[in-house]
């Protein structure tokens, strides 16, 4: 095992991540109902990183009052919500991990309670799941939300973190402006391949400018929506080209998203259906590319890398029902893994607010 790829580090910029292996976002819902990282949080993501993950993503995190997507998800826009991710930051580097955050609105998917009563996208169009439809949001709207990404980012560079990962992915806000299906505007933000990139364009230059060249920044991008008309890996890939263009250092592939049935999510995020998106896109560009879905063991995550498909491997459900996957393998104790049954509880909404899990009951 110690011979393993996976476990070479990886430097871009001025950060070594210690090797291959990460913590996807996963939006736990265990934050405060004011959006404050709780000592819960920070027990989860801790167990995880002191686990040889060399680099953690916190989950989606709301960058204004009206983007969360859980009543008890992080946020990262107000003083006291900042100081508390600098506890969580510190806990997962102290681990030995590289800390990342998930900057994300929910645009047309959210609950509309915590949207303030509005919903918000890219045009009056129906989210397919919940057949709410958002409000078109104006230009000068626009503005405000790429100014609400940017300055969340700049938070979490302040609070401590090494990597923002913007969230362009599962049917949230930025994904649904690059969609062609949800988005139907006739501006500047809509159209073209080149018009839909175009906000998540402004993000990363705007967050460049102020974030400085030392800081790594991240996008999640659903390179395939999986419905007709939809997204697909072709058009995403000139997208993330252009994202490239404006300095955008590490894309993490994942497709589809809330607007799929739950069971047909499932067969697209399974092994090896995104990890050869993650192929698809990593022979188009030329930095980083995180491949994730349906990785159960370190072979497998180790496949991914020896075959060239990606440069790093996220694995989040198997790291839920294990923590420990990762020691436990390196110190070849295989059977004593707790493997995760895809079961699924873990999405689904509990009464006392927090993810579970089916096989780990220490959450
Ligand atoms: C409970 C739960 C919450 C999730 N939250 C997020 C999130 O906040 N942001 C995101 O991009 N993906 C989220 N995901 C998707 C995971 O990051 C990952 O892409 C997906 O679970 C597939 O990888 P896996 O098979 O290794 O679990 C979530 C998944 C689960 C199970
Ligand atoms: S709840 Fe089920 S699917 Fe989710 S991590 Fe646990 S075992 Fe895996």
């Amino acid at each position: 095992m110690a011979s393993l790829k996976l476990m070479n580090p990886l430097t871009i910029r001025e950060t070594t991540i210690p090797n291959r292996i990460v913590f996807p976002p996963i939006q736990t819902n265990y934050a405060a109902e004011n959006g404050e990282a709780t000592d819960r949080l920070i027990r989860f993501h801790k167990t995880i990183a002191q686990n040889n993950v060399g680099l953690s993503i916190i989950g989606a995190t709301g960058i204004s009052p009206f983007s969360k997507i859980g009543d008890h998800a992080l946020c990262l826009y107000e003083k006291e919500q900042i100081s508390s991710v600098e506890k969580l930051f510190k806990a997962i580097k102290e681990a030995g991990s590289v800390p990342a955050i998930q900057l994300n609105h929910g645009g047309r998917v959210m609950n509309p309670d915590l949207a303030g009563g509005k919903l918000v996208g890219p045009s009056a169009v129906p989210s397919p799941a919940t057949g709410n439809t958002p409000h078109e949001l104006s230009a000068e709207e626009v503005q405000d939300i790429i100014d609400n990404f940017v300055q969340a980012a700049v938070n979490a560079k302040n609070a401590g973190a090494e990597m923002v990962e913007f969230h362009g992915a599962h049917c949230f806000l930025l994904n649904q402006f690059l969609s062609p299906l949800a988005n139907q505007r006739k501006d500047q933000y809509g159209g073209s391949t080149e018009n839909r990139a175009r906000i998540v364009k402004e993000i990363l230059r705007k967050a460049r400018e102020k974030v400085g060249d030392k800081f790594i920044i991240g996008l999640r991008m659903s390179v395939e929506e999986c419905v007709d008309g939809g997204l697909t890996v072709d058009e995403s890939s000139k997208m993330v080209k252009m994202f490239v263009d404006e300095s955008l250092d590490i894309i993490h592939v994942s497709a589809g998203g809330l607007d799929l049935e739950p069971q047909i999510l499932t067969e697209v995020w399974s092994w090896k259906k995104l990890v050869n998106l993650a192929g698809d896109i990593k022979k188009q560009v030329d930095i980083p590319v995180i491949a994730v879905g349906g990785i159960l063991s370190l072979n497998q995550a180790e496949s991914v890398i020896e075959e060239g498909l990606a440069d790093m491997v996220a694995m989040g459900r198997s790291l839920v029902a294990d923590p420990e996957l990762v020691t436990k393998t390196l110190n070849g104790k295989l059977d004593e893994i707790d493997e995760c049954t895809y079961c699924l509880q873990c999405f689904a909404p509990s009464e006392d607010p927090g993810m579970t899990c089916s096989v780990n009951e220490n959450l």
